[in-house]
């Protein structure tokens, strides 16, 4: 088993949808029920420099041009880039809150000419590709009500997350939801961690059937096909 690569697992969603609830079940499941070696992340992590510009930013503390902060945003998983190859090829997987998908959305939301889906998405070609992404999907009025309702932050708000649902279709249906399976996010927690921990397994079972191997290159990021903006 220690010669596979460990797999790339992305959970993408709305505000609320339980994206950091079901991270870290399936971290404690994959490592606990399956035995496999696993690490989890977020983005944008807020420790690194750039994650506390950011984070200035999301708190309103900060103005920062449109593009400036999209490319924040890409520079601090670029940051986090090597590690996450790394962990991959020497067998540990990797579950993280949040990728590039958001990347792109939050600054699609802004509808702004000259911030278009083919230059949204540009700055992270090259970015360790996930084995699959698993977007939870929930009506931005039944997030409001959970866990005490949106925060203060910048886009904590029912009309940017509505506009940010319509954008993550929009760039899913763009990539013809190759890496994407959207499940409805609207079941009880426990429900959803069966479902990801069934589909982890497996997918482990196909890993090894197939021979995923240390040494095999791990999947990079593509242009999508269409390329029209
Ligand atoms: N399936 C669910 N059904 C009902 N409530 C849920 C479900 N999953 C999570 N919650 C609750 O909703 C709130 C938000 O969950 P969580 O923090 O996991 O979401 P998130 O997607 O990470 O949110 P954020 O975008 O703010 O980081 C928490 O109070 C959590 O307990
Ligand atoms: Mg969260």
């Amino acid at each position: 088993m220690s010669h596979l690569r460990g797999i790339f697992i992305v959970i993408e969603g709305l505000d609320k949808a339980g994206k950091s609830t079901q991270c870290a079940r399936l971290v404690a499941n994959i490592r606990d029920k399956l035995n496999k070696p696993v690490v989890q992340m977020r983005f944008p992590d807020r420790t690194t420099p750039t994650g506390k510009m950011i984070n200035d930013y999301l708190k309103g503390d900060t103005e920062v041009d449109d593009h400036t902060i999209h490319l924040l945003f890409s520079a601090n998983r670029w940051e986090a880039a090597p590690r996450i190859r790394e962990l991959l090829l020497n067998g540990t997987s990797v579950v993280v809150d949040r990728y590039y998908w958001s990347g792109i959305v939050y600054s699609l939301a802004k509808e702004r000419d000259d911030l278009t889906f083919k230059w949204a998405r540009g700055c992270d070609i090259g970015l360790p590709m996930p084995d699959r992404c698993f977007f939870l999907d929930l009506d931005p009025t039944l997030a409001r009500q959970r866990g005490g309702g949106y925060g203060e932050e910048r886009y904590e708000k029912e009309a940017v997350q509505l506009k940010v649902r319509e954008k993550f279709e929009f760039v899913f249906k763009k990539e013809d939801h190759y890496h994407v399976t959207p499940l409805n996010a609207n079941m009880p927690v426990e429900q959803m961690e069966k479902m990801l921990l069934k589909w982890a397994e497996s997918y482990f079972q196909q890993a090894t059937l197939s021979g995923w191997k240390i040494d095999s290159v791990a999947p990079l990021f593509q242009e999508p096909r269409q390329e029209e903006e």
